[in-house]
């Protein structure tokens, strides 16, 4: 049988983990707010609605950024709409879902609930049936402490301490013939770069999103990223990557080597980037932030022209088995493999829609199986990133040919000692794996996390010297080690 061999040494580190990369995104969309995060009269809702079972699972899978209101919904929103008093708010069409809009559920709800829930906001501002004023009016609703019309209006509605929302995007998915208000990059790279600025104005302590392309097969890809930063390099901080894997569209092995497309996507992103700093002679390096990823059965999804309007659509509410699980492990390793660059992440969604939480309206809520990888590699993934020294028998794919069945990345926190090894088999043999710890002669393997294709429930095992490590077909591991002494 051959064997994966694996060499970690502290020397070979990326970067440290930032812990936004854990991030997650809550879309009015489908179920994902209402009947998802916001239910009133839910046995286990508050009094202002808010799920506090989903609450708790929040909290465990461990998100750390959460990213609202759109996506897609974002491009026809009026923030203005969903805060006063719940009596005034305007019931709306939304375009991008050609769904109802209660509008009951709006920014002040959904800052108390990312406080409840432990999470960091990230705001969205509509770029696209909107524009420059709205955005640095809702910079100034959220950030600014009191004095001026709309700091005045959030006081009004009963908020006195400002939001003080450290990450805003641009608009999203502006290049996507499908977005409400879609833009030409040059277009586009104007307006963001106005309204970064304006928003920068009310708030320069902001770190701003410029939308890159919608995923790597747009015909612009690329070129967008190009002409947008060439407009905005000096406002925005971060250019955005989207990235959805559909187990339907390739062949099976593909899919499985989903992480094979994400590393050269980052790669490909990151040297556009750098290829306009050099253009440009800047100094800054425009970081990443892979605001939506996730895996999704995108084939099955009917297109909104041909649904009826609805108020509560069951939308995406795809159902995971346990080689999605795999890939999602497997694409939170080449998000940490690329920590020096990409230090934003949100799965998308969070609860419902394509999503690792689920509920049933009035009933339960549950974890999916792609829940596992994402909690663990949040609660694990501490300290610096190592990138291990790995050998590894090749798997066949149609889209990427030959490539490693196993793929590794770890993780170390100095503070605690603690080493922690995420990998996964993505192939169909098993792979023994030999790991070689010659420059942590003290750690030793405590615990073994894993999950497989044909047992999707998370496993714990716990280890001693010794003990062989197999990696069963399709399957992810998180592999935790300490020092001797901490034992
Ligand atoms: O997450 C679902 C949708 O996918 C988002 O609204 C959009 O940005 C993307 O195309």
């Amino acid at each position: 049988m051959a064997v994966a061999q694996l060499t970690l040494d502290p020397a070979y580190t990326i970067a440290p983990v930032d812990r936004r990369l854990f991030g997650s995104f809550v879309e009015h969309m489908g179920r994902c707010v209402y009947t998802g995060i916001f239910e009133p009269g839910h046995p286990s809702a508050d009094a202002d609605g808010l799920r506090g079972d989903v609450l708790d699972l929040v909290r465990e899978l461990g998100v750390t950024t959460v990213r609202y209101p759109g996506g897609n919904f974002v491009s026809g929103y009026r923030w203005e709409d969903g805060v006063g008093p719940r009596g005034d708010r305007p019931r709306r069409l939304d375009l991008a879902w050609r769904a109802l809009e209660s509008n009951a559920f709006g920014l002040n709800e959904f800052m108390r609930w990312s406080s409840l829930a432990g999470v960091e906001p990230m705001m969205a501002v509509n770029l696209g049936t909107r524009g420059i004023e709205a955005a640095a009016e809702l910079v100034e609703y959220c950030n600014l402490a009191e004095g001026t019309a709309a700091s005045d209006l959030r006081r009004k509605h009963g908020v006195a301490q400002p939001h003080d929302v450290r990450l805003w995007c641009l608009g999203n998915e502006m290049d996507g013939p499908w977005q409400i208000g879609s833009l030409t990059a040059d277009e586009y790279g104007r307006l963001a770069a106005r309204a970064g600025h304006a928003m920068r104005r009310v708030d320069p302590s902001i770190e701003l999103v410029a939308c890159g392309s919608s995923n790597s097969d747009m015909p612009t890809f690329a070129a967008w990223e190009a002409t947008v930063l060439e407009h905005a390099y000096d406002q925005v901080d971060y250019i955005s990557l989207h990235s959805y894997y559909d187990p339907e569209k390739h062949d099976e092995a593909s899919f499985r080597a989903s992480a094979v497309d994400l590393d050269g996507f980052i790669d490909n992103v990151v040297a556009t980037a750098d290829h306009v700093r050099a253009k440009l002679r800047r100094q800054k390096r425009i970081k990443l932030s892979l605001d939506e990823w996730n895996v999704w059965y995108q084939s099955r999804f009917t297109e909104p022209e041909d649904r009826a309007i609805e108020e509560l659509p069951a939308l995406i509410e795809d159902d995971y088995n346990g080689t999605d699980a795999v890939v999602v492990g497997n694409l939170l390793i080449s998000m940490l493999r690329h920590a020096d660059r990409l230090t934003v992440g949100a799965q998308a969604q969070l609860v419902n829609v394509i999503a690792p939480i689920r509920t049933r309206a009035g009933g339960e809520a549950w974890r999916q199986t792609i829940f596992h990888p994402f909690a663990h590699t949040a609660r694990l993934a501490r300290g610096t990133v190592l990138r291990p020294a790995l050998t590894s028998p090749d798997m066949t794919t149609g889209r990427f040919g030959e490539v490693p069945s196993v793929d590794a990345v770890a993780t170390h926190d100095e503070e605690s000692g603690a080493l922690t090894l995420f990998l996964v088999n993505r192939g169909t043999e098993p792979v023994p794996l030999a790991v070689d710890l010659r420059a942590f002669p003290r750690h030793r393997l405590r615990e073994h996390l894993t999950l497989s294709a044909e047992k999707p429930e998370l496993t714990s095992v716990p280890m001693s010297d010794g003990d062989e490590i197999l990696l069963p077909p399709v399957s992810w591991h998180a592999l935790c080690l300490t020092p001797e002494e901490s034992r």
